[in-house]
């Protein structure tokens, strides 16, 4: 298989605010797996799919400069962004590549860990990159993939324009093939690649108003927009409409809502 096509999420400014407010998000989570994991200094490590960064700060720290780690994303904009932030981190030892997550090219057994977020269940088809990982770890290597599930999202009090963002954003992605409920499904597909010792967290997050993740279902349904229109689920003037009641509910000091859960598993490739 080669590039995704129908990835629903253009690069643009407001993308990368959305995946930095996800990042931002989901840190500590990383950082407490990444720990467990024991990831060590000189490990070669790889995460898929980085898009401008992703968990590269987090493993470059981990890794030290007799490791090296490297992130991978097919959209060229997105890792020059990842390689400006890299630069402005000090990251010495995190190259960035262009390729495919699905076939890269990469030398097979090559890794002490690969990781991928958010990937698997939004890129069309993106279950069939398991296997392409699975061969890029070495022997006793470890996985780490890192999905949301959207059973866990919920707005209170409950809002129409938050329904019909939901609904919408769902739609989209439902039209290309993504899975919004692959979290809950990791388990079972690393059990079947024959990983050992698999571990499971999922990571679910309260928001209020202030919180910029609290943004989060709005900005997703503008990254889409163009998604959206050309579906026909929504004029222009009903997703401005929709979209700004949405973001003046989320502002309100009583709204809490609560995230998509995140859903971690590790586990261990066979060998010594
Ligand atoms: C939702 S983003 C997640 C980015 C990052 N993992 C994070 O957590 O911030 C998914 C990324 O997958 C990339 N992508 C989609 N299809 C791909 C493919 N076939 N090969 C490599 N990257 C791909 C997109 O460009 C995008 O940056």
């Amino acid at each position: 298989m080669s590039m995704s096509q129908g990835y629903p999420l253009p690069a643009s400014e407001a993308e990368v605010a959305r995946l930095r407010m996800q990042s931002d998000l989901f840190r500590g989570d990383a950082e407490s797996m990444l720990d467990r994991i024991g990831v060590r200094p000189g490990w070669r490590c790889l995460d898929l799919c980085c898009g401008v960064g992703g968990i590269t700060d987090l493993l470059s720290r981990r890794v030290g400069l007799d490791g090296e780690v490297i992130g991978l994303d097919m959209d060229a904009w997105k890792l020059e962004v990842a390689r400006d932030w890299a630069r402005a981190n000090s990251l010495d030892n995190v190259r960035y590549i262009e390729g495919d997550a699905f076939d890269s090219g990469l030398p097979p057994a090559s890794f002490d860990l690969v990781h991928t977020r958010f990937a698997l269940g939004v890129i069309p088809g993106g279950v069939g990159m398991l296997d392409h990982i699975l061969s890029l770890v070495r022997p006793g290597g470890v996985v780490f993939l890192e999905e949301a599930d959207i059973g866990t999202l919920i707005c209170v009090p409950g809002y129409r324009a938050w329904d019909r963002a939901v609904d919408a954003m769902t739609r989209v992605f439902d039209q290309v093939g993504a899975d919004l409920e692959l979290g809950r499904k990791l388990f079972a597909l690393l059990r079947r690649g024959g990983l050992r010792e698999l571990r499971v967290r999922p990571c679910v997050h309260a928001l209020r108003a202030g919180q910029p993740m609290m943004l989060h279902i709005p900005t997703t349904l503008e990254v889409m927009r163009g998604s959206v229109l050309s579906m026909g689920l929504m004029t222009e003037s009903e997703l401005d409409h929709v979209l700004a009641e949405l973001r003046r509910h989320l502002s309100e000091p009583e709204t809490l809502t609560i995230s998509y859960a995140m859903i971690q598993v590790t586990g261990r490739v066979p060998g010594p």
